[in-house]
Formats: structure tokens, C-alpha cells, sequence
């Protein structure tokens, strides 16, 4: 998925121009991606700037996940549901204990972005992969976040981005390389999420993933993640 351009219309939304594919209808050109609830006027305005722009094509404006009441003036200004998330959350107090001989991490570094997107790639679908710009933004997303890397005999399998706002975190991105998984990688690395997150003043972690994700899902309810009742969505517009 590549992403053209970064927009910031005003304070706590970016705009993010992807490039559709031609041959799929319901493929994303723009991502609303607002950091605060937005009002009405500001969906509106948004919108006024996206549907303006001739870079659009045929594909679709959708948002981030969006908890509830971040999604009523989106619905007034028809958006309706495309995905839904579940989301998830542990407590920091009590962090599972690693079983299982692990695997080598250390801190992720500028050079491994390639492999780490190939991962990335190779982990979700089109509509969720990240490219260099968008795993900018997810490290950059937080006051505060840990970028962490595993390795089996030398080579990257897989990767985990962490971040942190005031008390709470958020494991933004965890990915396993599909000739790793089943491996114990994951787990440590999310454990590794916690114990970091913990110790930079977090007090509880979420994540969320998509409700088809059976194996992630599987993943963060052993670890002791509990789901919340309430779902995300991404919402797209019906124009
Ligand atoms: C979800 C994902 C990160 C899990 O990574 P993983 O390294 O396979 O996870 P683990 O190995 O720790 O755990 C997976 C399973 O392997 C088992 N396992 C753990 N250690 C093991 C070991 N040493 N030997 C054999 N199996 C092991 C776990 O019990 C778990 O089994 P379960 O699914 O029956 O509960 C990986 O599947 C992935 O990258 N998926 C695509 C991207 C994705 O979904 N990311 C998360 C989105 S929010």
C-alpha cells in the first residue's frame, strides 16, 4: 500500500492519501485518521478537503478504528461500517511470565526497516499493511514507544511496535514471520511490550485486531488480554 501524502487540515486529524488499485473498487485511496472526537463541522470540513481532491480515483475514504462515540458525526455525515475491530485489554499488574526458551531481541533499527515491512506485508492484508511512511507514523503515534526486533539465527522474524500515553499503552503493531509462528515469538515479544510499558508508567495495555484474526485473538487471551465488550470500527464513506 503506498502512501502519496500526509495531510493535517487542522488540529487532531491527519488525512492520508494511499494509492487504489485499479482492479479493486473497494480498495482505500484516503484514511481519515482523527486523534480527538471530531464534531460535525470538522467531519465536514474533512470531507469538503478529500472529496475535493482528483487524487481520490474510485477508491474509498474510510476512517481508523474509531471507538463508539467517536463515530457519530462520521455516521451523520454517512459513513457507515466497513470492519469491525475488537479490542482488547491487560491489566500491567499482573504480566504473564515468558515459558519456553526465547528468542534474541534487541531495540529495531533504521536498517531493518525492509525486512520488517516484508513481515509486515507477508502478515495482513492490503487494506492494514504498513509502508515506510505509515510505520513512521505508528512509532511516532505516542508520547513515548518501543520498537523492538527478534531474531532467529541472525534474521529477522518478527517485530513489535509499542507505544505509551500517560498511563495507558497500546501495542500498535506485532507481527511474526509465517515460517516463525507457533514458535513462542510472538508471546515473548508482546510479554516484552508489557514489562517495557510497565516500567515507562503505563498502567494497563489495548490492543485491537481485526475479528477475523482468529490467531492473534487466540494469542492475547492466552496472555491473559481480556476483550472488551465494546468494538471498534472503521467507517467508510457512502458516497
Ligand atoms: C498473531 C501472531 C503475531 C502470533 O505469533 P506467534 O509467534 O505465532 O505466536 P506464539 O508462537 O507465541 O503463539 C502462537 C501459538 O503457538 C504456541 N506456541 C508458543 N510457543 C510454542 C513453542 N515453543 N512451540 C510450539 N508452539 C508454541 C502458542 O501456545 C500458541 O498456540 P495457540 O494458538 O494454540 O494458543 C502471528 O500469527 C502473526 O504474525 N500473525 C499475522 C499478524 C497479526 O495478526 N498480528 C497481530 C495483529 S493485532
Amino acid at each position: 500500500m503506498l502512501l502519496d501524502r500526509l495531510q493535517r487540515p487542522f488540529r487532531g486529524v491527519r488525512i492520508v492519501h494511499k494509492s487504489p488499485s485499479p482492479d479493486d473498487p473497494d480498495s482505500v485511496s484516503v484514511q481519515i485518521i482523527p486523534y480527538r472526537r471530531l464534531d460535525d463541522h470538522e467531519v465536514q470540513r474533512v470531507l469538503a478537503q478529500v472529496a475535493d481532491n482528483d487524487s481520490i480515483g474510485r477508491g474509498r475514504i474510510v476512517t481508523s478504528a474509531l471507538a463508539s462515540s467517536e463515530q457519530t458525526a462520521f455516521r451523520a455525515a454517512g459513513f457507515v461500517d466497513r470492519e469491525a475491530l475488537h479490542l482488547l485489554r491487560h491489566s500491567l499488574n499482573d504480566i504473564p511470565v515468558q515459558s519456553g526458551t526465547p528468542v534474541r531481541t534487541r531495540a529495531g533499527r533504521r536498517t531493518d526497516l525492509s525486512s520488517v515491512l516484508t513481515i509486515d506485508r507477508a502478515s495482513f492484508d492490503r487494506f492494514w499493511a504498513l509502508d515506510r511512511d505509515a510505520f513512521t507514523a505508528a512509532k511516532k503515534a505516542t508520547p513515548t514507544h518501543r520498537y523492538r526486533i527478534a531474531l532467529v539465527d541472525g534474521t529477522i522474524a518478527g517485530y513489535a511496535i509499542t507505544g505509551r500515553a500517560a498511563q495507558s499503552s497500546f501495542l500498535q503493531r506485532l507481527g511474526v514471520a509465517p515460517e516463525h509462528r507457533g514458535k513462542g515469538i510472538g508471546s515473548q515479544l508482546v510479554i516484552d511490550a508489557m514489562n517495557w510499558a510497565k516500567a515507562d508508567g503505563a498502567s494497563s495495555m489495548l490492543v485491537n485486531t481485526q475479528t477475523s484474526n482468529e490467531n492473534a485473538l487466540r494469542l492475547y487471551e492466552s496472555l491473559g488480554f481480556a476483550l472488551s465488550a465494546e468494538k471498534l470500527m472503521v467507517l467508510q464513506w457512502n458516497q
